[in-house]
């Protein structure tokens, strides 16, 4: 009797632990490297994986890889992408093109916004609950894309659309630990605002060498530093070794909070009351994550006078850049 409730009771913790999660794009330069670090989360239980060109062949050679999780790749089909995304609970889309040298993020709009936007009617039909990560560029616009496919549906819930920032994070704890001599896991930097340019915010003030807020280098550093892979990779894109990363480990931080952990933190660009004043409707700032998404938007707190120039010159950027993804959806529903 007591065993087989320990049982029961075993059981339906390791379900809650079950997460199918959807890769969209999943092909690409992100995508695979994405895909792969997905597949070695045990907390992954189904990766589902979708392209207009090559997912099946991608699932099939991930599928070898001994971890208990399984992999599908599926048609590039209206219909394969539905069952792509159904039930899922985590979908991360890094469809869409990269940048060549010379470009800004904003520059592939074009291109980009249609493909996200027909990627969120999918994922408004089939799984309107699932926490759905942007990668897409220009991330800026993108998100609030998703958000007015959402919303024309009645499906929209603020707390479970994300705008994947992590990749500023992780740049900015490595640049310093490379100035600083210190181990980047003992550098968390805390980047506010959005992704492209001058939207990028570190707040150095807040970090354990608040003295970084005044090295101008460095700021802008963080702030261009995609342009330093687009130029080195020469016309073959921009990062996706470094963005994989990225993305898995916000994919992973949602799996932990959605599974119970408390304080799981992650600067994030979400649906945010920060500067909804000033016309601002989404915002990247540390996010307290729980098990439906958003749990706790945290408020920027103490900055320098540099910093706050920095927020100043981002929100300008920032309101176009949303603007024009709400106008977007508007003319092209
Ligand atoms: P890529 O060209 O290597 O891969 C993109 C993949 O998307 C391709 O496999 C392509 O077939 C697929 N695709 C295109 N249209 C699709 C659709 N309608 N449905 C499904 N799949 C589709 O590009 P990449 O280097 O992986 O970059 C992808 C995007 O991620 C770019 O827009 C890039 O700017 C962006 N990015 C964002 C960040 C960030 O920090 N958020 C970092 C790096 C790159
Ligand atoms: C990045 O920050 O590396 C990405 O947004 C890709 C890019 O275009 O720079």
């Amino acid at each position: 009797m007591l065993a087989s409730r320990i049982q029961r009771r075993a059981f339906s913790a390791s379900a809650r632990n079950l997460s199918k999660v959807a890769v969209l794009g999943a092909a690409g330069g992100i995508g695979q490297p994405l895909s792969l670090l997905l597949k070695l989360n045990p907390k992954v239980s189904d990766l589902a994986l979708y392209d207009i060109r090559g997912g099946p062949g991608v699932a099939a050679d991930l599928s070898h890889i001994n971890t208990k999780s399984t992999v599908k790749g599926y048609e590039a089909s209206a219909s394969g992408l539905a069952a792509c995304v159904k039930g899922a609970d985590v979908v991360l889309i890094p469809a869409g093109v990269p940048r060549k040298p010379g470009m800004t993020r904003d520059d592939l709009f074009n291109t980009n916004a249609s493909i996200v936007r027909d990627l969120a009617k999918a994922v408004a039909e089939s799984a309107p609950e699932a926490k759905l990560l942007i990668i897409s560029n220009p991330v800026n616009s993108t998100v609030p894309i998703c958000a007015e496919v959402f919303k024309a549906r009645g499906v929209y819930n603020p707390k479970t659309l994300f705008g994947v920032t992590t990749l500023d994070v992780v740049r900015a704890s490595r640049f310093v630990s490379e100035i600083k001599k210190t181990d980047p896991k003992d550098e968390n930097i805390t980047v506010v605002g959005g992704h492209s340019g001058v939207t990028i915010v570190p707040l150095f003030s807040q970090s354990n060498h608040p003295d970084l807020s005044s090295n101008a280098e460095l700021v802008k550093r963080v702030q261009f530093g995609g342009d330093e892979v687009v130029q080195a990779k020469d016309g073959a894109g921009s990062a996706t070794l470094s963005m994989a990363m990225a993305g898995a480990r916000m994919a992973d931080s949602l799996l932990r909070a959605a599974a119970g952990e408390k304080g799981v933190v992650e600067p994030t660009f979400v649906d945010s009351p920060l500067y909804k004043d000033q016309g601002i409707d989404f915002f990247s700032s540390k996010v307290e994550l729980g098990p439906g998404g958003v749990e706790k938007i945290l408020p920027l707190g103490k900055i320098d006078a540099k910093e706050e120039k920095l927020v100043e010159a981002c929100l300008g950027d920032l309101k176009k850049n949303i603007e024009k993804g709400v106008a977007f959806v508007a003319q092209n529903p």
